[in-house]
């Protein structure tokens, strides 16, 4: 069975030998699709068994959103209240947050999860990272992983997340813990690890270890570092050969040098400098000094309760100083190169089928159109929706 979606006004493919660079942008398009994968992109009127008329509307790939925090229990609106009053983030709240993890069960945890996916998919993204991070106990732990795995194979372990309560003061003892038995538990369900290298966290030592008991356990590595402040997190991360490292809402010329030169992206989580009232990032200067860049959600419920990209394109736009296909790029291969992925963030024959439909007629409208329900079908995704979620409905015109 073969499906074509057709009368596309601008397709985005991210192959820039398929269309004008640097987007690879095809206008007047179709796209044909058999077995989940695209087997030809072309002009307006290909033939197929099935026909979705795109009506003029504009097609990307599906967002890449290479940094959530999907599995947790709980919300912390009070918490964002006070702050929105003045107070400042300090990152304290991933312990109240860990302790409703801890009490819920699995059922519920998963519950949950389906949906914020089932959101994820309806914002658009068709590629999710999931991270541990609000058990901080070994069996806690070893349940977020093994949930997140149940749905994709983007998992990431961060059990040093911050120190939780019966280990405050004993940070080295925690990290031991995290290195050892905790790691070991999760070892089955994960890709990535990650720790949070940041003042009031894991200091950069402890956060190295953290990174090489990972990389003996066979995992990727990745980072959260420069959120608050300035800090070592950048250098330990490009020594140390992260895929990513992620905030990067302070960078020093000398961060920007070591991340040009390295092989590592910077992604940028405007949504939580959003909601935390932190300055964002420039990435303009980023960008400019030569820094790979993604951008992603963030999704959690301390920093950034939102699972909307098209929100993140729209901050980068206003506030970060990004053009709209740099925001773009930044979602699509930016967040594959942060997972060292290269079959998704583009829409080319031979790879898979996970397009985002918008229901506007170009791509500038992601940024335009800033807070109005945007997408008009998602198509595909390597996570697993429950299987009750009705994706696959367009909303009428
Ligand atoms: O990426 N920076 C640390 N972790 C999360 C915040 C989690 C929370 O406040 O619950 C983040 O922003």
């Amino acid at each position: 069975m073969t499906l074509v979606i057709d009368n596309i006004a601008e397709l985005v493919t991210n192959a820039p030998d398929l269309g004008e660079r640097p987007l690879g942008i095809v206008e007047n398009a179709s796209v044909v699709v058999e077995d989940g994968q695209v087997i030809a992109i072309g002009p307006a009127g290909a033939l197929a068994d099935e026909r979705l008329d795109a009506d003029g509307r504009c097609v990307l790939p599906g967002f890449v959103d290479s940094h959530t925090h999907l599995v947790f229990a709980g919300e912390r609106a009070e918490e964002f209240t006070r702050r929105m009053a003045g107070e400042p983030y300090d990152g304290d709240g991933i312990r109240i947050t860990t302790e409703a993890t801890r009490a819920a069960g699995r059922k519920a945890l998963r519950a949950s999860l389906d949906r914020r996916l089932v959101e994820a998919h309806r914002a658009g993204t068709t590629t999710v990272e999931i991270k541990s991070g609000y058990g901080l106990s070994v069996e806690s732990e070893a349940l977020a992983t093994s949930l997140a795995a149940e749905v994709t194979t983007e998992t990431t372990f961060l059990g040093a997340h911050v120190v939780p309560d019966e280990y405050r003061g004993r940070a080295d003892e925690y990290t031991e813990l995290v290195c050892g038995p905790m790691l070991d538990a999760v070892r089955p369900h994960v890709r990535w690890v990650d720790v949070f290298c940041e003042t009031g966290a894991f200091d950069v030592d402890q956060s190295r270890a953290v990174l090489e008991a990972g990389r003996r356990a066979g995992l990727g590595l990745r980072l959260h570092a420069n959120q608050l402040d300035h800090g070592p997190g950048v250098g330990l991360g490009v020594e140390m050969g992260c895929a990513s490292i992620d905030h990067c809402t302070y960078l020093s010329d000398d961060d920007l040098e070591m991340l040009a030169s390295s092989d590592t992206v910077a992604t940028f989580l405007p949504a939580a400098d959003f909601s935390t009232r932190q300055p964002y990032p420039d990435a303009r200067r980023a960008i400019d000094a030569g820094v790979r860049v993604a951008i992603a959600s963030n999704c959690n419920p301390g920093s950034s309760y939102t699972t909307s990209i098209s929100f993140c394109i729209a901050l980068a736009v206003r506030d970060m100083g990004m053009t709209i296909d740099e925001a773009i790029a930044a979602v699509t291969t930016g967040g594959a190169a942060a997972l060292r992925r290269k079959d998704v963030g583009r829409l080319a024959p031979g790879g898979p089928a996970h397009l985002t439909i918008l229901d506007a007629p170009s791509r500038h409208h992601l940024a335009y159109r800033p807070g109005v329900p945007l997408i008009w079908r998602t198509i595909g995704s390597d996570y697993q929706l429950p299987p009750t979620a009705n994706t696959s409905q367009p909303i009428p015109r």
